[in-house]
């Protein structure tokens, strides 16, 4: 199968390519950023059409929160402007196309939502997802979103950049890894203003289902996400013994007044159920997945 993949030097987008790939060995086509700007039709009509890809995975996005709302174009133009490129492309050469969404299209009440459930987006990169998501519900000739939650991982194509705690959930155990393996001490976020319940994702678990997915030619919404929700403190407690960490150097605060910004969607927990229906499988609890995720760790450590 030959994947045409947007984001492929992104976090997710490494897992996604790392996944298809070597895992399953698909021909995995994933032109860089300053090649193929995806807020050019032309040009990423050219690039699709000279390709001729089976399925396009699009998970590139203008990841930079503050942006997003003080250059309202351009947000639009990266997310929703290239989500309809994509699919034009896509439909072009008849392939499927996969969306890579989120859990915060979610309003914060409406945990554990299910597939089915309405997107009610607080902020703006929930409202550009959102947007992105109904462009492939309404205009791709085979198209799937995949919704993605409280990513966890190791970045693939960039290992060494910098990892941190956000408002969200992703990136959490590595940032807390990170610090307890060095002997610091790490406070971990928690209290209003935060994701606080979510259903955290390791990264390559998410790449396996979206290539099932494309395997089943299943499309609609799926929730390509870990088959157990969490809290910050508990995802946080676990992380802790599945990595033999000294759970002493945990610390439990506020956030940094510097981090308010837009609302945060409090509890985002997703409801996969239809989903591990439809693909034949069964989601892992957070146990399995953290520790699927300290043997990705430990082998990127062993590596550098
Ligand atoms: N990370 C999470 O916790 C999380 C949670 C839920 C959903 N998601 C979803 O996962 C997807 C990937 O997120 P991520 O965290 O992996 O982001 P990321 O690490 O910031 O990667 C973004 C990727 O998009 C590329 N890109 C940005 N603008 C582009 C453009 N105009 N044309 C072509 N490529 C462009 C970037 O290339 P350059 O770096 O070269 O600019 C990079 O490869 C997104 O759809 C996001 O909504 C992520």
């Amino acid at each position: 199968m030959r994947i045409y993949l947007t984001g492929a030097s992104g976090f997710v987008g490494s897992n996604l390519a790392h996944v298809f790939a070597h895992r399953h060995g698909a021909e995995v086509v994933a032109p860089a950023h300053e090649h193929v700007d995806l807020t050019d039709e032309l040009l990423v009509r050219r690039s699709v059409l000279a390709t001729k890809p089976d399925a396009i995975v699009h998970a590139a996005i203008w990841n930079d929160p503050a942006g997003l709302r003080s250059d309202r174009r351009r947000a639009w133009d990266a997310y929703v402007g290239a989500t309809r490129h994509v699919v034009a492309a896509a439909n072009a050469v008849d392939a499927h196309v996969v969306l890579v969404s989120t859990d915060w299209v979610f309003d914060g009440t409406q945990g554990p939502a299910g597939e089915s459930a309405p997107p009610n987006p607080i902020n703006t990169y929930g409202f550009l997802k959102a947007c992105s998501e109904l462009i492939v519900t309404e205009c791709a000739g085979r198209g799937t979103i995949a919704r993605i939650a409280g990513v966890q991982g190791v970045h693939r194509a960039r290992p060494s950049a910098p990892r941190a705690q956000d408002a969200g959930f992703g990136y959490l155990v590595v940032s807390l890894v990170d610090a307890l393996r060095a002997g610091e001490r790490f406070t971990l976020w928690d209290g209003p203003g935060l994701n606080r319940l979510a259903t955290p994702t390791l990264a390559s678990d998410a790449a396996e289902l979206v290539r099932r997915a494309l395997e089943l030619e299943a499309t609609g919404i799926l929730h390509c996400c870990g088959g157990e929700h969490s809290d910050r403190v508990t995802l946080a407690r676990r992380a802790t013994r599945v990595f033999e960490l000294d759970e002493e150097l945990l610390d439990v605060g506020p956030p940094p007044d510097a981090l308010v910004g837009e609302p945060v969607p409090a509890d985002t927990r997703l409801d996969a159920a239809a989903t591990a229906r439809a693909l034949g499988v069964d989601l892992p609890d957070l146990n399995t997945m953290l520790g699927r995720l300290r043997a990705e760790v430990d082998q990127a450590w062993s590596l550098a």
